[in-house]
């Protein structure tokens, strides 16, 4: 029994498997997600990166940051680029931070209107701050959680 009001969660024949997906394949330019349904929500305006962006009401952070690009961050451990893995909230494989600092779990966590989320690793983040602030601190503080 399906219902109208469910989202469709179905892939395009053409699109690959996880499995098949290298992490070659993610550096690539473009988005990792191609909406192929729900089409009519409202549009969510939010920053990325520092760049404008749009995804829809009802989107997670993971699914508006996959509509704009291939991952949602590097690992901390190998560089290669993630996309998520779970996609619902058990593997940690897809935390972001908003421009504040705050840590999100990109696959639970709904887009709000204006959010500004950084996908960048943290490192990279305070380096680039500091270039611009030449009174800023060089070395970030750890808090132990991968970026
Ligand atoms: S993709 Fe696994 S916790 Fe988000």
């Amino acid at each position: 029994m399906t219902s109208p009001d469910l989202p469709r969660m179905t892939r395009p024949p053409h699109a690959p498997d996880a499995a098949s997906v290298s992490p070659a394949a993610l550096a690539e330019p473009g988005p990792q997600f191609v909406r192929v349904a729900e089409l009519h929500r409202e549009p969510l305006a939010f920053v990325l990166d520092g760049r404008d962006a749009t995804a829809l009401a009802g989107d997670t952070v993971l699914t508006a940051i996959l509509m704009q690009q291939r991952s949602v961050r590097h690992s901390e451990f190998s560089g290669e680029p993630r996309a998520g893995f779970c996609l619902i909230g058990a593997c940690q494989d897809c935390w972001v931070r908003s421009e504040d600092g705050t840590r999100l779990r990109a696959c639970s966590t709904l887009l709000a209107a204006g959010m500004r989320i950084v996908t960048r690793n943290a490192v990279v983040v305070v380096a680039a701050n500091a270039s611009m602030d030449p009174m800023a601190s060089a070395s970030p503080a750890s808090d132990g959680v991968a970026p």
